[in-house]
């Protein structure tokens, strides 16, 4: 039963486990942090890795829901996600002490920036979840531009002002930090090819970013997010273009080279 990170567990071995809740707290309107404990051996989850998580205890719904590894301290893995439909419902009534279903760490991870350039990482949204560990793992290196539709939606501005090198925060309606959208902030922070860029978010700002990163000659990674359904590779359901014909998010993915991927 330990939940220990054992290197006898092959990387890309899939993992399936019940997980015990720890604490499912709210840490803004519609925003929830879930905290759990594997109880079998698991792999330490890398920054920008997933799980799959059964929200319910029957039948109904069938399909786990993907959540990024938002932060993991001796074997307890947080996940941080907003409430959108019947899955997330489900998961904000679950209470500590129930076991749920868990595959993962799922999916390949962030890499470092090359040597020599400094991170910036453009994040939107719920999206903040999935660069969070990056942010923390890269300790006050990282420039971060953050956007949300608005204040209700922005989370972690404290803890990012204490890992990050350089904070940008914006939303559309102008309640925090600028009136702005990400791919503008960006412009005006001045991204060039001295930066390595990490960027998440929904379709529409990433594709904004990946055609401003393309101007300025900058490289970097994007995380995607697609519908999933089996999480493991097995249902092309996930699949996205790339310039080399139709990869998996959740396999080939969810990060992938700024130049990799056809938005
Ligand atoms: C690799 C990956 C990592 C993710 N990490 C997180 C995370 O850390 N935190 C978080 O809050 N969310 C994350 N998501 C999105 C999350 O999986 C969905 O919000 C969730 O599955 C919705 O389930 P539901 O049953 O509540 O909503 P549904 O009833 O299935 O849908 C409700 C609404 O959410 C939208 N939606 C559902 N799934 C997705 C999706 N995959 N991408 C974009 N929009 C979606 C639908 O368009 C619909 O408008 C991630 C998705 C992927 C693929
Ligand atoms: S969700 Fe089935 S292949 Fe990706």
């Amino acid at each position: 039963m330990s939940p220990s990170s054992r290197a006898s567990i092959p990387r890309g071995a899939v993992r399936s486990f019940g997980a015990r809740v720890l604490d499912n707290s709210e840490v803004k309107k519609d925003t929830y942090v879930l905290r759990f404990f594997p109880l079998a051996e698991t792999l330490p989850p890398r920054p920008g890795q997933f799980y799959m998580v059964g929200v319910g205890t029957g039948l109904e719904p069938l399909l786990k829901r993907p959540f990024c590894m938002f932060d993991h301290e001796e074997g307890r893995v947080h996940i941080l996600y907003r409430v959108r439909g019947r899955g997330t419902e489900l998961l904000r009534r679950v209470r500590p002490g129930e076991t749920l279903a868990v595959l993962g760490p799922l999916g390949n991870a962030y890499p470092l920036p090359p040597r020599g350039k400094t991170p910036v990482v453009a994040a939107g949204g719920t999206a903040i979840a999935s660069v969070f560990p990056l942010i923390k793992h890269l300790k006050g290196k990282a420039a971060v531009i953050y956007g949300a539709r608005t204040v209700e939606e922005m989370v972690m501005m404290e803890e990012l002002e204490g890992i990050a090198r350089r904070l940008v925060l914006c939303t559309e309606d102008g309640t925090c930090g600028s009136a702005a959208m990400v791919p503008g902030m960006l412009d005006e922070f001045g991204l060039g090819p001295e930066h390595f860029l990490y960027v998440c978010g929904p379709r529409g700002m990433a594709r904004a970013v990946l055609r401003l990163a393309a101007e300025r000659s900058v490289k970097g990674v994007v995380s995607l997010e697609e519908f999933m359904a089996c999480g493991i590779g097995a249902c092309m359901g996930c699949a996205v273009r790339t310039p080399g014909g139709y990869r998996r998010v959740c396999k080939e993915g969810p990060v992938f080279k700024l130049d990799g991927v056809v938005l």
